[in-house]
Parts: structure tokens; sequence; C-alpha cells
């Protein structure tokens, strides 16, 4: 993984955000919404690969890379509720409409797996491996706390 890809990933999902964001509130047009769509499940891609790179970090005990890799899942999670306004459920999108009846849950769980990512961020600074692996898996497991009310099942 490149820099450029580390660096400018992330911000381009956040600029997405930022540029989509004032439209919302002033009628929401479908073509704006989808693409807000494409760029939720781009993202959801990127934190995935992130999370391998964590993975295969600690393994090598590289953890300044280990520390990026957190940092961006940290970042692109932050995002997930900017990137998930009502009516961007379209196609074979996995989104339940729960979201949007429980929208503030969903952004705090979106903050909390944010703030956990910084965790296993600075414990890869401090290159406490034992720390790295606890909130690495504190981490996982708040992949699923969004994914289990909020995701539904893929389909076959
Ligand atoms: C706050 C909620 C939330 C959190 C936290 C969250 N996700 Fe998701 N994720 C979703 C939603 C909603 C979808 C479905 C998006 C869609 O299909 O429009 C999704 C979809 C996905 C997908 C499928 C993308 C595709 O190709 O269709 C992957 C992979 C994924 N998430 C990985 C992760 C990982 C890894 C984490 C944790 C580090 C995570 N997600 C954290 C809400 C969340």
């Amino acid at each position: 993984m490149g820099t450029w890809k580390r660096v400018c990933a992330p911000a381009f999902v956040v600029l997405a955000a930022v540029v989509f964001l004032p439209s919302f509130s002033a009628g929401q047009d479908e073509q704006t919404l989808r693409g807000v769509q494409r760029v939720r499940v781009r993202t959801m891609k990127s934190i995935s690969r992130a999370m391998r790179r964590v993975k295969v970090y600690t393994k090598k005990a590289n953890y300044e890379r280990v520390a990026a890799a957190a940092e961006e899942i940290a970042l692109l999670s932050a995002a997930i509720p900017y990137l998930s306004p009502k009516g961007s459920a379209f196609g074979k999108t996995r989104i339940k409409a729960e979201v949007w009846s429980r929208f503030d849950d969903y952004s705090k769980i979106a903050r909390d797996s944010a703030q956990i990512a910084r965790d296993v961020a600075k414990a890869a600074q401090a290159k406490d491996k034992s720390a790295v692996l606890k909130t690495f898996s504190a981490l996982s497991d708040s992949c699923t706390q969004c994914h289990k009310p909020y995701r539904k099942k893929k389909r076959k």
C-alpha cells in the first residue's frame, strides 16, 4: 500500500462527505444519494483492507504501518454516519432502514468504533503488541456491533 493511497483515500472520503453534505438539507436528489451510497460501500471496503493491514503488519511487528492503518480506520469510521443519509438505500445495498429510525445509536456505534481504532493506533505507537491485539479484537467486535442491527445478510 503506497503512501498516496494511505493518505489520500481517507482524505477523499472526508472530502466527498463534505462536498455531499450541504446538499442533503437542500432537496436530496437521487443522483447525489446514489453517489453517497457508492462512497459508503467503497469506504467499507477500504476499512476492511486497512483491517487486514493491521493484522499483517502486527505479525511483522511493523508498528508504524499498524498505526497508519488504524488511523485510517478511525478517520473512515467517523465518516460512516455522513455517508448514510436517509434515502441512500438503492439496489443491492445492504443497509437496513433501522439506521434512520435509530440514527443516534448508529452514529454512536461509528464514533465508538473510531475511538477504538485510535486506541489501536496508540497501542501501535507504544509498540505494545498485547495491547494492539486486545484493541484490535475490540475493533473487530465493533464492526459486528453495527453490522448485526444495521446491515442485511448477504444475498446468495
Ligand atoms: C456504524 C455502522 C458500521 C460500522 C461501525 C462498520 N460498518 Fe461495515 N457496513 C455498514 C453498513 C450499513 C454496510 C452496508 C452498506 C451498503 O451496502 O450500502 C456495511 C458494509 C460493509 C462491508 C461490505 C461492503 C461491500 O462490498 O458491499 C464490509 C466489508 C464492511 N462493512 C466492513 C466493516 C469493517 C471491517 C468494520 C469495522 C472495522 C465495519 N465495517 C464497521 C455499517 C458499519
